[in-house]
């Protein structure tokens, strides 16, 4: 008997080697120390068997399936090794792939510029304390303008052509200032945010409206807040942006969710005095802001008696169309090659 166990034992070695699959090997398993596998089916000769011969068999008998189990857990692994290693051989990324494009003469991509100034602010915001949020792009009437202080019969709805959808209900944002409410939602104050993104109006365009844009809105809330701290971020903003001082100024403007809502320009100089076509010489209107209204403060959860805040919409394409003095803003997004190949990198 003890034979019969060491040739199935040696048998089982032979039988294992050769063997690739996972459930091949599961297989081998149940055949050999299953309930009903061939190291069972020989013990059950063990009733006949003398006593001298069942004490070398039991021990010898555990041993090999210990054994057993042991080398079908290691082939397990190894094979489960093997797979992973072809897989890697598979979707190797041959990283020398992007050098040997370019030696033949094609571009590697670049980032957007209107990303590329995203981005940026987004780090700037960041470094000091903001947080960066995001919003969705189809929205609900209440978070575009009955929250924001746009109640049905405001005249302000039809400052902006909306994108509705059949529902009359749900619609593409028409601002970024969807956040705002957004972002107070899920917060106490104090809490300071910006949300940068795509929003849509339903208008013709020309050279310099688009049916796609993109802003991105920033707010503060907590106690105290007031203009100066408005006037302070923004500054810090285009210093960090121009790389140097800028003169700004506040003139009033009109806005439902804001009070006092104004338009703040920054003093700009052609970059080339003798270029005419760059044009923008003086006061250039760059972002609209104010302070919360306090039935914005209300519909976002916030105490206005308790807080308040700033808030401002930065455009962004607009922001790059002065900066790389891009005349029509329609050539931000026809994905002309060309056209974006000029903002490669950073
Ligand atoms: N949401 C406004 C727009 O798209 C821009 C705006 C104005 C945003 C004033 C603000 C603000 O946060 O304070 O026309």
């Amino acid at each position: 008997m003890l034979d019969k166990i060491e040739s199935l034992y040696a048998s089982f070695q032979n039988e294992i080697t050769p063997l690739d699959k996972q459930a091949d090997v599961l297989n081998l398993k149940a055949s050999y120390i299953g309930k009903k596998g061939s190291l069972a089916e020989v013990l059950k000769g063990l009733k006949d068997a003398t006593p001298e011969e069942r004490k070398a068999i039991g021990p010898r008998s555990n041993e090999i399936k210990k054994n057993i189990e042991q080398a079908i857990v290691d082939k397990l692994k190894d094979l489960e090794v093997k797979e992973i290693n072809e897989k890697l051989e598979k979707n190797k990324i041959d990283i020398s792939l992007r050098d040997s494009l370019m030696e033949n003469g094609l571009q590697a991509a670049g980032t957007h510029p209107v990303h590329q100034i995203q981005r940026k602010i987004e780090d700037i915001f960041l470094s000091m304390g903001f947080e960066v949020l995001d919003g969705p792009h189809v929205e609900d009437e209440f978070h575009n303008f009955e929250a924001l202080n746009i109640p049905e019969t405001h005249p302000a709805r039809d400052m902006q052509d909306t994108f509705w959808f059949a529902d009359k209900k749900h619609l593409l944002r028409t601002h970024t200032s969807t956040i705002q409410i957004r972002g107070m939602e899920e917060r106490k104050p104090p809490f300071a945010f910006v949300g940068p993104g795509k929003v849509f109006r339903c208008e013709r365009t020309d050279t310099t409206h688009e049916m796609v844009f993109h802003q991105l809105e920033g707010m503060m809330v907590g106690k105290g807040i007031n203009t100066g701290h408005l006037i302070y971020f923004m500054k810090t903003l285009l210093k960090e942006i121009f790389k140097k001082d800028m003169e700004v100024r506040l003139r009033p403007g009109y806005f439902p969710f804001v009070e006092p809502g104004f338009e703040l320009d920054i003093r700009w100089k052609k970059p080339d005095p003798k270029d005419e076509s760059a044009k923008h010489s003086g006061w250039l209107e760059l972002l609209p802001c104010g302070m919360v209204h306090p039935n914005v403060l209300r519909a976002g959860g916030v105490d206005p008696d308790e807080y308040t805040g700033f808030a401002f919409g930065l455009g962004l394409d607009r922001l790059v169309m002065v900066n790389y003095q891009i005349e029509d803003i329609r050539h931000l997004h026809r994905g002309d090659l060309r056209f974006n190949e000029q903002f490669s990198f950073f």
